[in-house]
């Protein structure tokens, strides 16, 4: 296969970005979308130009690193695959693909197609934790969890963190990402403890990092490579307002 890709070269967080075109003549089907701009980058160092900085870890869909605009959807063409899963046969001969990295003025391009998403690291600091002992192993069979709530915080727990619910979302919101973080912990026993510092905590800090407010678009749980479901939010405005009354509603 042939591929023509428009690449987005971004030199630093002030300079001025651009597309630049670049072709890819010798494109296998089952190569991964990451291994195909690996040749590209390999071709490119053979030339002496700079290659194209992406951020990737575990190339199997679990770290959330690689996350990228491709036409125009982050993840790229197919439904609930991260970028580094897709794969070339996603594609057609001669297709030509525009890259991007996230949009969003909370997620500050650091170069090329990566940005920094470290106010998820700081949204998780605010409240993404527990502080009981829980023990070792064997003593988790001794906390009995509802199979629904385990479940449920499972489904929560499924976020990797990879930002593409900001980057869909018109008004760049993080509701998402927060809602399945405030979820997986706040339907647990371990978790009650903190279960309304931290729903405050941590949609404090979201609103400090800049990303904007939630207006019920959709267009995050359609982009989530992992399925979190909007419910996540309902939970955790549920969670808001009984925190912010003092748990009395
Ligand atoms: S909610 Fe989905 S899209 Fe958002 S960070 Fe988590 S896995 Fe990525
Ligand atoms: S590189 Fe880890 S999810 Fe894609």
């Amino acid at each position: 296969m042939r591929i023509i890709l428009h690449v987005w070269r971004q030199t630093h967080a002030k300079s001025v970005g651009h597309f630049e075109r670049y072709e890819v003549p010798d494109v296998n089907e089952h190569m991964s979308f990451l291994e195909m701009l690996d040749v590209l980058n390999g071709r490119l160092i053979e030339q002496g130009k700079e290659p194209v900085a992406f951020e990737h870890d575990c190339r199997e869909g679990i770290c959330g690193s690689c996350g990228m605009v491709i036409n125009g959807r982050p993840h790229g063409p197919v439904q609930r695959v991260t970028a580094c899963q897709l794969h070339m046969r996603s594609f057609q001969d001669g297709d030509e693909v525009w890259l991007e990295p996230w949009r969003s003025a909370a997620f500050p391009v650091i170069k090329d197609l990566v940005v920094d998403r470290s106010a998820f690291d700081r949204i998780i600091q605010a409240g993404g934790y527990i502080s009981i002992r829980t023990g070792a192993a064997p003593d988790a069979n001794a906390v009995p969890v509802p199979k629904r709530d385990a479940d449920l915080s499972m489904d929560a727990a499924a976020c990797i963190g990879c930002g593409a619910c900001v980057a869909a979302c018109p008004n760049g919101s993080a509701m998402l990402f927060t809602a399945a973080k405030v979820s997986h912990l706040g339907l647990l026993p371990q978790g009650q403890p903190e279960r309304f510092g931290r729903v405050l905590a941590m949609v404090e800090r979201m609103d400090a990092e800049g990303f904007g407010s939630c207006t019920n678009h959709g267009s995050c749980e359609a982009a989530c490579p992992k399925g979190i479901s909007l419910d996540f939010i309902a939970r955790l405005n549920r969670d808001l307002i009984r925190a912010t009354l003092g748990k009395s509603a």
